[in-house]
């Protein structure tokens, strides 16, 4: 039994892409509404919240854990491994690699304001991005309007304040960095335009899923 987690609605995205390329798999999947959002939550509050919802998830038969968040993943999946030795932890990263080989202009990494300003994301992208442009844009109201679903409408008008023209301009790649956010693809996709190609990382998640199962 695959378990997944997030802080609400978001790892679904990534349970969609476990469910495509493993069908047969059992997944319990765990939306962590009462404790939403992680991002406003301390270092320790976050790393408490992880080892009750892992709890949960191995009572409930979990052998893997997919740590569908990328806010939990930085700041709790080293902690959770120390913690679970017998336990398979996988994490999601924001598709900053992919993005640094395709993009010739400018990388707008978007996640929550939390993931945004992690270590581990600066390392990423001093990793693949040098030489170009690059906009690391956290934005708590976006990842909140998604959870709370809120209409096309609102979305845009937040769209147009994260994500301002003279942004998308000098831009030809949208990492998705919050599990949130490809829940709404469509309408990002509908203001970005066809110019920017917006990228996730839900599929290299399942494969790693693949992989550890040895499947
Ligand atoms: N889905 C979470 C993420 O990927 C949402 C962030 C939060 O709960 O603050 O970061």
């Amino acid at each position: 039994m695959i378990g997944i987690f997030d802080s609400g609605i978001g790892g679904n995205c990534i349970k969609r892409e476990i469910e495509k390329l493993l069908p047969e798999e059992k997944i319990i999947y765990l939306a962590d509404k009462n404790n939403f959002p992680y991002g406003t939550k301390s270092l320790s509050q976050i790393r408490k919240i992880a080892v009750k919802n892992t709890n949960y998830l191995i009572n409930k038969g979990a052998k893997l854990i997919v740590v569908a968040c990328n806010t939990a993943t930085v700041h709790a999946i080293n902690y959770l491994r120390k913690n679970f030795p017998n336990i398979t932890f996988i994490g999601v990263e924001p598709a900053v690699k992919p993005a640094g080989l395709i993009s010739k202009r400018g990388i707008i990494i978007l996640s929550s304001p939390k993931a945004a300003k992690s270590k581990q994301l600066l390392n990423l992208m001093n990793k693949y991005t040098k030489g170009r442009k690059v906009f690391n844009i956290g934005s708590l109201e976006l990842v909140k309007a998604v959870e709370n679903k809120l209409g096309n409408k609102e979305i845009k008008m937040i769209l147009e304040k994260t994500l301002p023209e003279k942004i998308l301009n000098q831009s030809d790649v949208l990492v998705l960095g919050c599990t949130h956010f490809p829940l709404i693809k469509n309408e990002i996709k509908k203001y970005v335009g066809k110019k920017i190609k917006i990228i996730d990382s839900g599929k290299a998640v399942a494969k790693q899923v693949k992989l550890k199962l040895n499947l």
